[in-house]
């Protein structure tokens, strides 16, 4: 059978690469490739779980006591509180929302490889603005970028799949220059594992009441483990995310999802605690490769990245053939995530085993 699209469908559609999820790993090998929280599920969010059992009921179309919750935490009203299927379903609902056929959305690249696609799937045009060399946010050139086919602008801080943070000084200096009816995304997936002391917090942003256009996106994903869950959130203006309302699939946030949700909120100092052994873990992996001459942009999320280009695939192949599954960029680079213990000992012990192979000047090797 011919493997042409039976049926019309959009051209910009057709043009994307068929979806292709990250390599599940075997039995035996570690799953560094999705930035996932290695650490179990907590006996009592599996209780709230085992709980929520009326799944012949739709789920509240709302999530209305999770967003209660958030709202009291984050001292805004419910209604600035947008609950989603994973905060990449909230992105999807913004670009929507916000962006057509015609309009341009701003965001860096190399950022998280999601953004592309739900532009294109909006009928947009991408915008993609280069990283500076520290693998940083280019904010100077991304408001240059700004034009009126401009929508929306995202900015991901800590970035995937790079790791460095845009700073609190940085931001309040790029959103003076952004048109105040664009769409500001702040993608904020892992703020939990960042202790940079000059990092942006979206906490902050909103709490100015300043910028009406900024939303922050927060996932239960990577520090919560609720990855398999699927809920994230969104803080902004009532009718902003009205907006995001609009677009969404209804009832795509299950009961589980909320439930869970709301007893990981109860456990969060538990959780906190798991984070900060991440970030330990984190920052151990980071010393440990810059020791052997690794160029390691500053990795404030649950993930470090080795800028291999053009050797990315076969060191990619190296790490795959010794369990341990990473996610690879064709030609650009590779992102590991921070796992257990002993995958970050592997991590360690096969990177140590590649980075000699490196030319020197790589873009991967330190300058000695
Ligand atoms: C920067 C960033 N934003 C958003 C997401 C989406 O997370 P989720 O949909 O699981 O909440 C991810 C997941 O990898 C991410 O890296």
């Amino acid at each position: 059978m011919s493997d042409d699209i039976p049926v019309r469908v959009r051209s910009e559609i057709a043009a994307l690469p068929p979806y292709k999820q990250g390599k599940q790993a075997g039995a035996d090998a570690f799953k560094l490739s999705s930035n996932e929280n290695p650490f179990g599920p907590l006996p009592s969010v599996v209780e709230a779980l085992q709980r929520q059992t009326a799944i012949n009921r739709y789920p509240d179309a709302t999530a209305a006591r999770l967003r209660h919750a958030l709202a009291a935490r984050y001292g805004v009203t419910p209604d600035e509180v947008h609950i989603g299927s994973g905060s990449v379903a909230i992105i999807a609902q913004l670009m929507l929302a916000a962006a057509g056929p015609g309009d341009e959305v701003v965001y860096a690249w190399r950022s998280f490889e999601a953004y592309p696609g739900l532009v294109l799937i909006a009928g947009a045009t991408p915008v993609e603005v280069p990283l500076l060399p520290d693998a940083r946010h280019d904010l100077d050139a991304m408001a240059a970028a700004i034009t009126p086919r401009t929508r929306a602008v995202i900015v991901c801080t800590p970035n995937n799949p790079t790791g460095p943070i845009v700073t609190q000084a940085e931001f309040d200096a790029f959103i003076q220059k952004v048109p105040s009816d664009v769409l500001v995304l702040l993608d904020e997936a892992y703020a939990e594992f960042v202790t940079h002391p000059d990092a942006v917090h979206g906490r902050t942003v909103l709490a100015s009441g300043a910028h009406p256009n900024v939303v922050v996106l927060r996932t239960f994903s990577k520090a919560y483990g609720l990855a398999g869950l699927r809920v994230g959130y969104a803080i902004g203006h009532r009718r902003v995310l009205d907006a995001a309302r609009s677009t969404a699939i209804p009832l795509s946030v299950t009961a589980q999802a909320e439930e869970g949700a709301l007893a990981s909120l109860a456990a969060e100092d538990e959780l906190l605690e798991r984070v900060s052994h991440l970030v330990a873990r984190r920052d151990g992996l980071v010393a440990a490769l810059r020791a052997q001459g690794w160029r390691i942009p500053d990795a404030q999320g649950n993930f470090v990245w080795l800028a291999t280009g053009a050797e990315t695939t076969a060191v990619a192949a190296v790490f795959d053939e010794a369990g341990l599954i990473v996610r690879a960029f064709a030609g650009d680079g590779i992102r590991i995530s921070v796992g257990e213990p002993e995958a970050v000992d592997k991590v360690i012990q096969i990177a140590a085993s590649v980075v000699g192979t490196l030319q020197a000047g790589h873009s991967a090797r330190a300058i000695a």
